[in-house]
């Protein structure tokens, strides 16, 4: 019989309970014990698994020898102590993103990841959205030719949620770097590695928050492809990502909460010229369960993770060179290199 592999997670809020979802969608995975340091939060989950342990300090779970996968889905100041501790003690490790706030703390899990025999990934979670899935699989046929230019947009309205999380109320967490990590990491993953950037913001929004809440970062891509993203926090419209691939043959737009995404492709579809055709995709925003299922498959059959530590590293810095140029005016900034 196949091992089932013992999971834990840390951190009960909005994505640590569709982490929970995650692993019980997926056989090779058992949910062993759950975590968090708000006795509130513990209530809340216990209420739908009243079976599972949960405890107040994780490291009560490093120290139990059975544990094999750790997900860490606590705030972002707490991935990197949390994610190396479970390296060191040879747990895998599924960490939310942004891989850490700061660089400081991403070369903390980088050198705990290749010091470890355990496997980790980063939950760049828009890597399993069936839109850009299905958008990046496109591009990769070639079906917009050549990419020349490519957007995407962390919109969001954190006024609405406010008292949520209110840890994201923090000046070290520049929402560029927390939120604008998925639209960064998205281009990446389309368009190839970023070189440098420069970036404006303002605070027009929730003038009440102690950090600029909109970005505007334009990037050049060491392949010469130039990308955009907007990233607000205080937006008023409902949450999206809405992305557009441009290519020498075509264009593709997309999001995260559509049914569809549309394809300009007169090759593809000659009898529409350069007309949009709608292609159906599933709605799955946060598809944390393809996600673990992703990273099993790469424990259980020993193959590289795709989303590694890397793909984190570099996301991060080029989200904080983007933080930077913003502070200072627009000022070009180069993308450390992973
Ligand atoms: N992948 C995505 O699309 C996505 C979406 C939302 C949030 N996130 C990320 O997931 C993480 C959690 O976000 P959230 O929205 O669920 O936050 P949240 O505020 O809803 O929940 C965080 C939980 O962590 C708990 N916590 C804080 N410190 C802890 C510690 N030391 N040990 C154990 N528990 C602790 C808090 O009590 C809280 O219940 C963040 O890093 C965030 O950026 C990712």
């Amino acid at each position: 019989m196949s091992k089932i592999y013992n999971v834990v997670v840390l951190g009960l809020g909005g994505i640590g309970r569709a982490h929970i979802k995650g692993v019980l969608n997926t056989p090779s995975c058992k949910l062993y014990a759950i975590c968090d340091t708000s006795q509130e939060a513990i209530d809340l989950a216990k209420k739908d698994y009243p079976d599972v342990p949960a405890v107040k300090d994780y490291k009560e779970l490093l120290a139990d020898e059975n544990v094999d996968l750790v997900i860490v889905a606590t705030p972002d100041f707490v991935h990197a102590e949390q994610a190396v501790a479970a390296l060191q003690v040879g747990k895998h490790v599924l960490c939310e993103k942004p891989l850490a706030m700061g660089m400081d703390d991403v070369d903390k899990i980088v050198s705990a990841v290749e010091a470890a025999s355990s496997k980790f990934m980063i939950g760049q979670v828009c890597r399993y959205a069936p839109g850009f899935r299905k958008a990046k699989e496109l591009v990769d046929e070639g079906k917009i030719g050549k990419l020349f230019f490519v957007e995407s947009e962390y919109a969001h309205n954190y006024g609405r949620a406010r008292g949520v999380g209110d840890w994201r109320v923090n000046p070290l967490r520049d929402p560029m770097v927390g939120g604008g990590c998925h639209a960064v990491d998205l281009l990446r993953w389309v368009a190839g590695e970023m070189k440098s950037v420069s970036a404006l913001s303002n605070h027009f929004c929730l003038t009440d928050w102690p950090v600029n809440d909109c970005t505007i970062s334009i990037f050049q891509f060491e392949n010469g492809v130039i990308g955009k993203v907007m990233a607000s926090i205080g937006c008023v419209r409902p949450y999206t990502m809405r992305s557009v691939f441009y290519g020498t043959e075509g264009t593709i737009i997309c999001d995260n909460t559509s049914d569809h995404i549309q394809l300009s492709s007169p090759k593809t579809n000659p009898e529409k010229g350069n007309a949009f055709v709608d292609i159906p995709v599933d709605i799955n925003n946060h598809n944390v369960t393809a996600e673990l299922q992703d990273f099993m498959d790469a424990i259980v059959n020993d193959k590289p993770v795709l989303t590694n530590v890397y793909e984190g590293a570099r996301t991060v810095a080029a989200a904080t060179a983007a933080s930077l140029s913003a502070r200072e005016g627009g000022k070009p900034v180069v993308i450390r290199k992973f």
